[in-house]
């Protein structure tokens, strides 16, 4: 008797909870007028990722492509309403046009429990407005040009490592190579040491780089649904090791440099004159920095915060950006030759790797966009609205706190804007046919205020390891590479399951 009574509750339970979500939680777009994806009680729209069966860069893809038509639409994330944004006429009005009310991502951020999680990407308001202004003269192309002998320096090392694996024939994972180098190029960048990864791969760099993006489930799910929770606990999303780790390094290095004069051309040198002085040195003898009214200095755990997030943001995409280059140029030789002819040509013209004859590579240029439209690393981009807003030519009114998601795979694998889209063409990105593209339909850094704040040092590092790696190796897909690659689906960054492995043999 006692179980049957027990069974009927439960499914009177299991009815109230089905109806509150059908018909209340799930009734959000429907009110509105706006056009959406039918939910399923309790997940909404997301069942396809919560079971794994996609990335998040393929999820927002095929609704892109299917849903497209609608310029945008609603979704559900569990319970919570999300506002996909397809047409890139609105996305501009998002990102750029109306900044204002669209200027967070909604990313969690606790200073006083997480520190390093009050960096750029996470910062929202006015807080995140001030730290731009001050970060944005730390990646100017002349800082950039004095930290180039560093990332030169990173391509030699490169290439005497891989020297000996080229006489063996042995196929080698492009993307942990690559990950070895731009590790190297950033650690020596912005935390002033040499952390040797090109060498010796499995160090405690490689580890605690790792860990950032060890993400705790439970405690991911809380954070974008119900940060308030750990906020009240005081509960910390990044593992305390990674913290310790960071920190530790920052300070020593900073220590070391106070104690014997050390000054360098590098981001750690940059941030030191955050800390020290509130703004960074122009660039141009002409300008006096000092007379700047966001004077406010860093504290070191401000500091740590960015270094921290420069390694987090910079490797992992640049090492993608190179990896993806190789792994389609190793399948069509003509283009892989055409590209080494350009480097052959340029670097016997000058004699020597600089960042100006860099930047006279444009076939390199377009090799670099054409992997970054076709296999983005950050596969969408997010907002929240932060005042409410009518977007503009629409009857779609976004109120305050409402989550937007702009779909960057599945605009760049469009084929009404990218004809055949799976092909691998550069020449896409000729001048005449970028003119003729809607310029929010390639948006592999964002765009507007919040754009990538490094997406020049990003070129920077993936062409000089290319550059290195192509003037003296070739390129060929090792039969244990998928074409199409199949996408890992637990990758933050767009990735390959299975790495990418290529066997290299020297040119000359
Ligand atoms: C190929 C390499 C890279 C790619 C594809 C990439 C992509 C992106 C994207 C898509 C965003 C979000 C933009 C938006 O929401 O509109 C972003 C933001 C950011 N990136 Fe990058 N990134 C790269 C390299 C780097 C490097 C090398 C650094 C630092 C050294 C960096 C630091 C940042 C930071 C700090 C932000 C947040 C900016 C802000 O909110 O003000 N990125 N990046």
């Amino acid at each position: 008797m006692v179980f049957a009574e027990l069974i009927v509750t439960f499914i009177a339970a299991l009815v109230i909870i089905y109806t509150y979500y059908k018909y209340v939680l799930f009734s959000y777009w429907r009110k509105k007028g706006i056009f959406y994806v039918e939910p399923v009680v309790p997940i909404g729209n997301i069942g396809s990722l919560v079971t794994n069966k996609v990335s998040l860069g393929e999820f927002f893809c095929d609704l892109y492509i299917k849903y497209k038509d609608h310029r945008a639409f609603g979704i559900y994330t569990f319970f919570k309403p999300n506002l996909v944004i397809t047409d890139p006429d609105l996305i501009r009005v998002v990102l750029t046009k109306e900044f204002n009310n669209f200027h967070d991502r909604g990313i969690f951020c606790n200073e006083k429990v997480d520190p390093l999680t009050g960096h750029l990407i996470a910062l929202s308001g006015k807080k995140w407005r001030n730290l731009r202004v001050k970060m944005t003269p730390t990646f100017t192309s002349g800082k950039i040009k004095q930290m180039f002998a560093i990332l030169k320096l990173r391509g030699e090392e490169l290439v005497s490592s891989l020297e000996s694996v080229a006489q063996t024939g042995d196929p080698i994972e492009m993307k942990d190579w690559f990950k070895r180098y731009t590790t190297d190029i950033i650690m020596s960048a912005v935390f002033g040491i040499n952390s040797n990864c090109i060498e010796k791969g499995d160090n405690e760099f490689q580890y605690w780089g790792k860990r950032i993006f060890k993400e705790h489930p439970f405690w991911s799910v809380l954070s974008a649904f119900m940060p308030q929770v750990l906020d009240f606990f005081s509960i910390t999303m990044l593992d305390r090791g990674v913290t310790k780790f960071w920190t530790q390094i920052f300070r020593d290095n900073v220590e070391y440099r106070r104690t014997h004069n050390i000054v360098k051309d590098d981001f750690m040198n940059l941030l030191i004159q955050l800390m020290e002085k509130g703004y960074v040195e122009s660039d141009d003898v002409d300008i006096d920095e000092s007379s700047s009214t966001n004077k406010n200095r860093l504290t070191l755990l401000q500091a740590v915060a960015q270094a921290f997030i420069f390694f987090a943001a910079g490797f992992e995409t640049s090492s993608t950006t190179a990896t993806f280059c190789l792994y389609e140029l190793a399948q069509q030789q003509d283009l892989q030759d055409k590209l080494c002819k350009e480097i052959d040509e340029t670097l016997k013209k000058h004699g020597e790797l600089t960042y100006n004859v860099l930047n006279e590579m444009t076939y390199l240029h377009k090799v670099i966009n054409e992997s970054l439209r076709k296999h983005p690393p950050i596969p969408n981009l997010i907002r929240i609205c932060t005042e409410e807003i009518t977007l503009p030519t629409t009857n779609i009114h976004v109120p305050k706190g409402m989550a937007i998601t702009i779909p960057i795979f599945g605009l760049h694998r469009d084929p009404s804007i990218y004809p055949d889209p799976d092909k691998f063409d550069p020449e896409r990105f000729n001048k005449d046919k970028v003119a003729a593209r809607h310029p929010y339909t390639f948006l592999p850094f964002g765009e507007g205020p919040r754009i990538c704040i490094g997406s020049r040092f990003g070129y920077v590092q993936t062409k000089v390891g290319l550059v290195s790696l192509l003037s003296r190796f070739k390129f060929k897909l090792d039969p244990r590479t998928t074409v199409p690659i199949i996408i890992d689906k637990k990758s933050f960054v767009l990735a390959a399951k299975d790495g990418i492995y290529l066997t290299i043999e020297p040119r000359k």
